[in-house]
């Protein structure tokens, strides 16, 4: 008590204990002091993931120091989940299939009624550059538009000023490092979401979470959602696709699930599969899990997965636990893809 009113005061505080019951010592600390514990923390984390540099439109500008990175607790993405995010690929200094992403991502914000304060091309600048001050050329660059900070209500007031966050983060690249030998999925006994929010890629990933919480305790890589009809949805970060007996490759129907890029990406890369007769054709359709058991392959799509064969779900081995040369193919052309640094595809950074 004493201590938070010298504060108030403007006494400098020095890490004494200000709270001090049986159990806990809580420190009460200056600015400076908070500042320290936070680059103590960071420093503490090293070795982890690598963040490489932070755009924050609250303080309008880009920030290398991982200390830095940090968002206003009255953000209205934080306390309400009102935020929608979008992830793009760095791939040999090249933004793949960035502005597919980009297209999801405002999208997704004008679904959440969050109304950006800066125009498509000055969000795509802001992201560029952000990815320029990184020096990343093999990492991924992660994006949020929120309702922005204001208070604690539920729906944002007048206050609120919609934020845009952005951060590159360094990773090993995914054109060396796929879990090919193909992976076992659950069926999620989390509830799928609402069509409504299953179409926004909002921050609320809650279910999503769970999915992948239940999958790693039974030894599985991914969580499947399944609708109230019993047809495949997707998973809990990924879209699911099959070749079915008839050699056709199928997906399910967009309105109940996520717009994945890696999917929409796919199924214009393997037409050439179609062409040269290895596939028969490729439709949308609704996919029951009878149907998917029993398909011919399975493979998950996903930007974090690229294209990921899928050779057992729940007891069920699909094509006898082996990995099918179509989901070997279209992983090769989305590779390929990646590598080509198409303008259509590639957005160069220009470091
Ligand atoms: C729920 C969900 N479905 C599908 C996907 C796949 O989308 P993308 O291929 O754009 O990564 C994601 C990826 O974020 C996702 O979260």
């Amino acid at each position: 008590m004493m201590a938070a009113r010298n504060l108030q005061q403007g006494f400098k505080q020095s890490p004494d204990l200000v709270c001090n019951n049986e159990k806990t010592d809580i420190l009460l600390l200056s600015y400076s002091e908070a500042i320290e514990k936070l680059k103590a923390f960071r420093e503490k984390s090293k070795g982890k993931q690598q963040y490489l540099a932070m755009y924050s439109s609250i303080f309008g500008g880009i920030t290398t120091d991982p200390a830095a990175m940090v968002i206003p607790m009255d953000d209205h993405m934080v306390h309400r989940g009102h935020g929608v995010f979008d992830t793009t690929t760095i791939i040999e200094g090249y933004l793949y299939d960035f502005d597919e992403h980009l297209d999801r991502f405002l999208r997704s914000a004008s679904m959440a009624k969050i109304n950006p304060s800066f125009d498509r091309e000055t969000i795509r600048r802001i992201l560029i550059q952000t990815v320029k001050a990184s020096n990343c050329r093999e990492g991924t660059l992660r994006y949020w538009l929120s309702a922005g900070p204001g208070d604690f209500e539920l729906s944002p007031s007048s206050f609120h000023q919609p934020s845009l966050y952005a951060i590159v983060i360094q990773n090993p690249s995914l054109l060396h490092n796929n879990p090919n030998n193909g992976v076992k999925v659950i069926t999620s006994s989390v509830p799928i979401k609402a069509p409504q929010f299953a179409t926004i890629k909002s921050v609320n990933y809650l279910p999503n979470v769970l999915s992948k919480i239940e999958a790693d305790e039974s030894g599985a890589f991914a969580g499947i959602w399944v609708d109230e009809d019993g047809f495949v949805a997707e998973g809990a970060s990924m879209n699911v696709a099959f070749v079915s007996k008839e050699r056709e490759l199928v997906m399910p129907r967009g309105k109940k699930i996520l717009c994945g890029c890696t999917a929409k990406r796919v199924l214009r890369l393997g037409e050439c599969l179609v062409r040269d007769g290895r596939l028969k054709g490729i439709r949308l359709k609704d996919v029951s899990v009878k149907e998917g058991k029993e398909s011919q392959e399975m493979m998950l799509l996903g930007s974090g997965v690229l294209v990921c064969p899928v050779v057992q779900w729940d007891d069920h081995f699909i094509a006898n636990g082996n990995v099918g040369s179509i989901t070997q193919a279209l992983l090769n052309l989305v590779i390929e893809d990646m590598k080509s640094a198409l303008p259509s595809v590639g957005t160069p950074v220009h470091y």
